[in-house]
């Protein structure tokens, strides 16, 4: 059995791309943060190998922490309600954040997260996201390092979980 196959639809992100892409967001966010290192905060769980290969590509100091969010479970669409089920571990205030999602589907949980880290006073309060669907949006977000926007299709692949399986495909697909 080869589970590093694509799926045929009509979402295809290569490994090459991805990679391209995220060394690009890399010199961005170096270029950016010229005065002061950027805190990276890592949505657990599918923004793990996004946030492990973006960290690399930024070339300067930098600090990261981790927190978790529930998502859709075993679904494959939103419940409409965000649980933090891990919180940060550092404070962040006087800090310049970026938070680094996976994907921004319907907005709602990066809607969450903003509010909630915003009341932390951090100097700055941005987003990474790997990916978004704009189509589906449902609460207006800001994305200032956006890897790539997609379709409405369910994706899976490079962190992203399909009923928990196939976040360890190197690249990003869809079925039919
Ligand atoms: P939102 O709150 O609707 O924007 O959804 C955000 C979260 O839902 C993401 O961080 C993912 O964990 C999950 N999600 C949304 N769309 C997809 C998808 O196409 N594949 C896998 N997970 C998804």
């Amino acid at each position: 059995m080869n589970v590093f196959r694509p799926g045929n639809g009509k979402v295809q992100l290569s490994e090459a791309q991805i990679a391209a892409r995220i060394r690009e967001l890399g010199e961005q966010i170096k270029h950016d943060h010229a005065e002061q290192e950027p805190h990276l905060v890592c949505v657990l769980n599918g923004a793990f190998i996004f946030m492990a290969d973006l960290v690399r590509a930024i070339d300067m100091p930098v600090t990261m922490d981790f927190l978790a969010v529930s998502s859709y479970g075993n679904a494959q669409q939103s419940s409409g309600e965000v649980e933090l089920l891990k919180d940060l571990r550092m404070p962040i205030a006087g800090r310049q954040v970026i938070i680094v999602e996976d994907i921004v589907d319907t907005g709602i949980t990066l809607n969450y997260l903003l509010r909630l880290l915003e009341a932390r006073q951090p100097t700055s309060l941005k987003v990474a996201a790997l990916l978004s669907k704009p189509s589906r949006r449902k609460v207006e977000v800001p994305i200032h390092y956006l890897g790539f926007e997609i379709e409405d299709a369910f994706v899976y692949g490079y962190g992203l979980d399909r009923g928990q399986f196939d976040r360890n495909l190197p690249f990003i697909t869809s079925q039919a």
